[in-house]
């Protein structure tokens, strides 16, 4: 007999069809004559009611062995469930125990467990309500993104994950070696020689797939990244990973505004693709993690996003009565507790955020006219802070190459990119968005570490 999914049934499933389902034991609930066993698997938050007579073959060893987590095989005939709260059950005619869960010793009992203690058991985190709803939720996002850009056209390509070059520049790199680094020759200044290393060179794990993004941009047009990016970025917050996904489209004949309508449509795409197929799972979230998330979605979906300068920011939290703690003064880099104010407090929905100092930003981004700015623009989400940063690039290969000497970037360290700009250049923009903060923002969970099902963090990569 076929094998049906849980949410399958939920949703489809008619009485007297037979049916057979496999899963982990949620609860059980043994009375005089049956017991319910409800067993879920992972299509849906509800798990299906199975109910199990006393005269089935083997009852009282079989119900012994069913509790919370053991893993079974229930076949049955459906019929309409006399309880509240489901629609259909499952009347049980043949049980397979595949595995026991020892009461005594596993986790996962019938109780709230916080999420400080759900990271310690990363393994079996994802068989609760919570964890489970965030990775179909997780996944709704990334079949969303995929579609957005597929049904606009832009080619998935695949950047490198091992690379030479620091897109961002913020020193914030792994280094890649199959050396010991101890053991590795030091040159006679001392240092370390990667010329005996495997890539005969220094090599990091990406920190951005932008720059090759870039090239592929010039041959195709609309293109985008979606895959792990690396940061050993020291900082214990409940927004950062030293491993995140990064989704970065990158087009080619574009500009800081049309960066800006591609990503705001992009958010509201996902949004609601979210809502229409994970309605069950965000109803969860406003319900128990975050009251105002349907809300705070239909105010994305419905609602232009505001857009300001960051000159014109700054002015604004110049005038705040809300005193910071980073004071404010035209250069800084905005602070997460002035993002948070603008998009929160101020206009209480996403702020984007243009034409930032140069001195604060990469070394790609095109200089704008008077050259004390740039073409970058910053999304600022509600309750998150910075979700997309992007850019107009620098296309002017003159304008680019006396930005990286100011900047001391080894210009044979990119000759490569700025072939870009030798040969058939033309205006491009694109925009990085962090997916663990996204996933945050439609689900309302305040850790980052509880949006990614193995999260890696300074000093913590178990698992
Ligand atoms: O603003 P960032 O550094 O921009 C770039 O990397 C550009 N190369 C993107 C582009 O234009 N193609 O990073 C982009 C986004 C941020 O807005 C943030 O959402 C996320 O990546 N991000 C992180 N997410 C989790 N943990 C971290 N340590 C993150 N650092 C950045
Ligand atoms: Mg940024």
């Amino acid at each position: 007999m076929v094998t049906r999914r849980v949410a399958d049934i939920l949703k489809n499933g008619q009485p007297d069809e037979l049916a057979t389902i496999k899963g982990w034991v949620r609860t059980k609930r043994e009375l005089k004559g049956f017991s319910f066993i409800e067993v879920n698997d992972g299509s849906s938050l509800a798990g299906l009611q199975a109910v199990l007579d006393a005269d089935l073959p083997d009852y009282e060893n079989i119900i012994k062995q069913l509790s919370t987590g053991a893993s079974v095989e229930i076949e049955g005939k459906l019929v309409e469930s006399p309880g509240k709260g489901q629609k259909i059950e499952m009347k049980g005619e043949s049980v397979i125990v595949y595995g026991t869960a020892d009461p005594e010793t596993y986790p996962l009992q019938k109780k709230r467990h916080s999420f400080e203690f759900l990271r310690t058991i990363s393994h079996l985190r994802s068989r609760t309500n919570t964890l489970g709803a965030v990775f179909r939720v997780r996944n709704a996002c990334a079949t969303a993104i995929h579609q957005f850009f597929q049904e606009k056209g832009f080619l998935w390509i695949h950047s490198p994950i091992i690379t030479a070059s620091d897109c961002e520049g913020a020193g914030e790199l792994f280094t890649v070696t199959n050396f010991d680094l101890n053991k590795l020759p030091k040159n006679d200044g001392g240092e370390i020689d990667y010329s005996q290393d495997f890539f005969g060179k220094q090599a990091y794990l990406t920190v951005s797939g932008q720059l090759q993004a870039e090239v592929m941009a010039m041959a195709f047009q609309n293109v985008y990244t979606f895959g792990p990016t690396f940061r050993a970025e020291n900082s214990n917050t409940s927004r950062h990973l030293a491993e995140f996904w990064m989704v970065e489209p990158e087009m080619a004949f574009c500009d800081l505004e049309g960066d800006q309508n591609l990503a705001e449509e992009f958010l509201k795409y996902i949004f609601k693709y979210v809502l229409d197929n994970c309605a069950e799972d965000i109803e969860f979230f406003n319900k128990w993690v975050n009251k105002s998330l349907l809300e705070t979605a239909d105010n994305i979906i419905n609602n232009e996003f505001e857009r300001v300068t960051y000159t014109e920011a700054v002015a604004l939290l110049e005038k705040a009565t809300k005193k910071f703690e980073f004071p404010v003064e035209w250069g800084i880099d905005l602070q997460s507790e002035h993002e948070r104010y603008l998009a929160e407090d101020l206009f209480k929905k996403p702020v984007i955020v243009t034409n930032y100092p140069k001195d604060i930003k990469a070394f790609y981004m095109r200089l704008d006219e008077g050259e004390k700015t740039v073409s970058a623009m910053d999304i600022l989400a509600p309750g998150i802070g910075e979700i997309i940063g992007g850019s107009q690039r620098e296309e002017r290969l003159d304008v680019l190459e006396r930005r990286i000497k100011e900047m001391n970037i080894e210009a044979d360290d990119i000759w490569w990119y700025l072939d870009l700009r030798r040969y058939g250049t033309v205006p491009h923009a694109g925009f990085g968005l962090g997916f663990e903060r996204l996933v945050q923002f439609i689900t309302g969970m305040t850790n980052i570490r509880d949006v990614i099902p193995f999260p890696r963090t300074p000093l913590s990569a178990d698992f």
